[in-house]
Parts: C-alpha cells; structure tokens; sequence
C-alpha cells in the first residue's frame, strides 16, 4: 500500500458522483485490502457493504481492518447475487475481466431499481509507461511469449460502455480524468507499475537475467519520458476512465 493515498484517489471521486443517496445495499467488487470499500462506508455510512475479492490475501487483510464488514471470496465473473444491489462499484479491477459489453450488462443486471452501478478503470491509453512496456515486449528474447500479458487488460473506448449500458439504464454518465501523480523519482513509476500493468509481462519471463534486462530497459525508457520536476519530483501522468450507469 506504499501509494495508498494515490490509488484511493480516484474511488473517492467516483463515490462522490453517484447519485443514490441513501442505498441499503453496496457491494465493492475486486475490493482488494479493503481500501474503496472504506470510501464507501464513508459516503454511505447506514448502507449494508460488502467487498468482494478473488484473492483470499487481499479479503484477509481487509478483514484484519475491517472485521465488522461483510467480505466474500469470489472471482467477480462468478458473482450471482440472489438480490440486486443499490450501488455496484469498482474501482480499479474490471480491466482484469474480459468481454466487457458482456461484464458490464451482467453487473447492470445486479442493480436494484432506482440504484447504480459505478465503476472506474484505466483509460485504454491510460500512460506512456504502457507504450513503453509494450515496446520492449515485442523487441526482445521474451517476444513469442508475449502475447498473453499484452493482452491481459481490457480497456475499452467510452463509446461501447455507453452503447452496451444505455439500452438498459435512465442515463449514463461517463467521464475521464487525467492525473499528475507526484512520484519521489521515476524508479518510482516502474516499482508502481510492477505491482499492476507490468506484472503479467514480468511473470512471462523465464530467468532472473531476463527480468534484470527487461526492468533495465524500461527504467532507462521510464527515466527519459518522465522527465524531474524543479523539485527533483517526477510527475506521473494517469488517466482513468469512469462510468455511472443508473437504473
Ligand atoms: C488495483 S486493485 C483495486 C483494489 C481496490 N478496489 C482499490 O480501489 O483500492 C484490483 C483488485 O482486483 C482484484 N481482482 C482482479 N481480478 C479479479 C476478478 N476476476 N474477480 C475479483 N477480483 C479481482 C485483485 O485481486 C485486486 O485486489
């Protein structure tokens, strides 16, 4: 949780926009250490909320904060609640899922009449570091096994989230915001990174050499893109893409 403040951020500006004001039931899927569903028991203090996460680590360390809350194990492509939801949210997980026309009418269909589904996910363009990593990727010993990790995210345009959920909705309402985080250095980009995007792409290779050349190459290119702020802080451009959907 070294970038805590950083990546909570943005499910605190999505929290802020949803207009269901006093739902009886939120669930936060792929709730990781709990962090988002804190935002939402801050927003909506009376609600029922339950965080939902397919890594029993994570659920176990929101749990150890946490233990008054309700908190599932399950991967969100096995979710079948038997009751819809007033508010649905994620934040920061459902670019893990594919078909997302398909995830985000299902996940729609869990919403409860007058509620919301409301979710936040990388922009498809989200950093240059993605370019970057992509780059290397198809430029190096590791390139016929690439494949997978470049096609592990799914982040797709504004336009089919708006097609695939204004069919079913009273209205939709997306957005994008484009944040400068303030990192100490630019080594501080790729360790962030390396916990998120670049992981697929570092579990496909297959020696310690091989990870040292890789990591070297894209600090180098990380270091040349981002360049030091006056201060020696190295802005970190982000930008995420956010969709509110209310039934
Ligand atoms: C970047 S974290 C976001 C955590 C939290 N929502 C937040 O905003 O701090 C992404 C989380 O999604 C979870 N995740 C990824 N794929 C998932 C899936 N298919 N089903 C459920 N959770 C998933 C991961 O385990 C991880 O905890």
């Amino acid at each position: 949780m070294r970038f805590g403040d950083e990546r909570t951020r943005p499910s605190v500006d999505l929290a802020s926009r949803i207009a269901v004001e006093r739902p009886a039931t939120v669930i936060d899927l792929g709730c990781g250490p709990g962090n988002s569903t804190r935002v939402l028991r801050q927003r909506w203090p009376e609600a029922h909320v339950v965080g939902l996460d397919s890594s029993p680590e994570m659920i176990d360390a929101a749990r150890a904060d946490e233990p008054f809350e309700e908190w599932i194990v399950s991967g969100i492509e096995d979710w079948a609640p038997s009751a819809g939801f007033d508010v649905v949210f994620s934040n920061a997980a459902l670019q893990w899922l594919p078909d997302h026309c398909a995830l985000v009418e299902r996940l729609f269909r869990a919403v409860a009449p007058g509620g919301a589904l409301g979710f936040q996910i990388p922009s498809a363009d989200f950093a240059a570091v993605r370019h970057l990593i992509h780059g290397i990727a198809l430029d190096g010993p590791w390139t016929p096994r690439m494949s997978g990790p470049l096609g592990e995210l799914t982040m797709e345009p504004p336009g089919l989230y708006y097609d695939c959920l204004s069919p079913h909705a009273r209205s939709v309402d997306i957005w994008e915001t484009e944040y400068f985080h303030v990192m100490d250095s630019s080594a501080a980009i790729v360790d962030w990174i390396a916990s998120t995007g670049l992981r697929p792409f570092l579990a496909a290779l297959e020696s310690e050499d091989e990870t040292r050349m890789f990591v070297s190459r894209l600090s180098e290119m990380v270091r040349q893109t981002y360049p030091p702020q006056k201060d020696g802080r190295v802005l970190f451009p982000f930008k995420r893409t956010f969709v509110v959907a209310y039934r």
